[in-house]
């Protein structure tokens, strides 16, 4: 249908996926001919109930119908609604909304290094992981600990110290008393769903009472009940964040970010430090009020998590038979399959067998499916699976 023209007219900065959707519903994608297609994509964590869903469909025709702008100068019912609600069901005290996880970074960054100076002149170091994501505007790519990613832009990124994700040693060898935060996600989602290990943040905790930093958690991706915790930090019962950013699934699929803060930080920034002309959008914002009240209800909640856990379970007895998968990371809807260098063949024997997956660190095929996913989506998940591991195990014999 567009192929030709999406090539023609736009900058080539995506590997495109040569099928064109015409709509969605539920846990489906739609051809333009009708072809149906299990979506465990999910807009990388965007779409996190499905597509077409009735409640943010109305939550947006109704703002719709009121305004769709008026200014940060005004008050706006649904930005104050999702700030209470998004205050009440996490550490934070008050929020700054932005229109995308790169603009949360950005923010957070300049609270911090704000925060620093307020200290000491110098307390402006950052600090963030190898091989985490943080986004592509030039703060965030700093932040970004992928050289290969920074290497072409390298003269106008501001200076961050890289430490190697869940390595100790190499956390303390770059933190000190300038060091104004450290930033990181709880799980890497595009360094391969890489959960950070428990030893590793409680040696963060203690860096942080010896050099008094903040912590920023990144959880752009794994927030809003990827993990089937609201926020993923929250599994973790000895540890709150200073700073959290997050964006992705938090507008009901309309461009929206937020920076959460705690108390303490609640007046660093003052009129004037920082704006945006659409972040906190009345309409996304509307469609968030409607997609935390979801995922904060605890009917929502139980079916969830009892869904989750039937995936894993089962992908568990297909570890055991099929010793491709080397390993299962991650929790909730936001999986990693370790499979080495089958990862991309399984992702196009899957897009052969109409099922979205993705692809992330090259050796790990990455699971999102929708959060109020069914017991069916997921059977008919492990079914084409299993059928893909089959031929692979078997081609694999053949070789050998
Ligand atoms: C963990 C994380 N942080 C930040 C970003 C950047 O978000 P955005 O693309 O909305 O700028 C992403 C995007 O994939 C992400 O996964």
């Amino acid at each position: 249908m567009f192929y030709e023209e999406d090539k023609k007219y736009i900058l080539n900065t995506y590997k495109r996926i040569p099928i064109e959707f015409a709509y969605g519903d539920g846990g489906y994608l739609f051809t333009y001919s009708d072809e149906k297609y299990l979506d465990f994509f999910s807009g990388i964590a965007v779409n996190q109930l499905g597509h077409n869903n009735e409640g943010i469909k109305n939550a947006i025709k109704e703002q719709l119908n009121k305004y769709l702008h008026l200014s940060n100068y005004f008050i706006q019912e649904p930005v104050v609604k999702l700030a209470k609600l998004l205050v009440e069901n996490s550490f934070a005290s008050k929020v700054f909304f932005t229109n995308s996880g790169a603009e949360s970074n950005e923010g957070a960054l300049k609270l911090a290094v704000k925060w620093g100076r307020n200290i000491n002149i110098n307390k402006t170091s950052i600090v963030s992981a190898l091989n985490g994501f943080h986004g592509r505007t030039t703060g965030s790519l700093a932040l970004t600990g992928q050289p290969e990613k920074q290497k072409p832009f390298q003269s106008i990124l501001p200076k961050v110290n890289h430490f190697i994700y869940n390595d100790i040693d190499s956390l303390r060898e770059i933190v000190n008393e300038n060091t104004c935060c450290v930033f990181l996600e709880t799980i890497q989602g595009e360094g391969g769903v890489v959960d950070i290990s428990e030893e590793f943040l409680n040696a963060l905790i203690d860096l942080k009472n010896r050099y008094n930093f903040l912590i920023i958690v990144d959880d752009i991706q794994a927030g809003l009940f990827r993990t089937t915790e609201l926020f993923s930090y929250m599994k973790y019962k000895n540890f709150i964040p200073d700073i959290l950013t997050t964006a992705k699934a938090i507008g009901g699929g309309l461009p929206l970010g937020a920076i959460l803060v705690s108390e303490k930080l609640e007046n660093v920034f003052v009129p004037g430090d920082h704006g945006t002309t659409f972040g906190g959008n009345p309409v996304a914002c509307a469609a968030g009020v409607y997609l935390l009240q979801t995922l904060t209800n605890e009917d929502f909640i139980d079916k969830s998590k009892s869904i989750a856990k039937y995936l894993y379970k089962n992908l568990l007895k297909l570890k055991e038979k099929y010793p491709i998968i080397k390993g299962i990371k991650g929790r909730g809807y936001m999986l990693g399959l370790e499979v080495g260098n089958f990862a991309n063949t399984i992702k196009d024997m899957a897009l052969e067998r109409k099922m979205l997956l993705n692809v992330t660190n090259n050796t790990v095929v990455r699971l999102l499916p929708r959060v109020n996913s069914t017991k069916e989506e997921i059977d008919e998940f492990l079914s084409k699976f299993e059928d893909i591991l089959n031929k692979i195990s078997y081609l694999k014999t053949i070789e050998e």
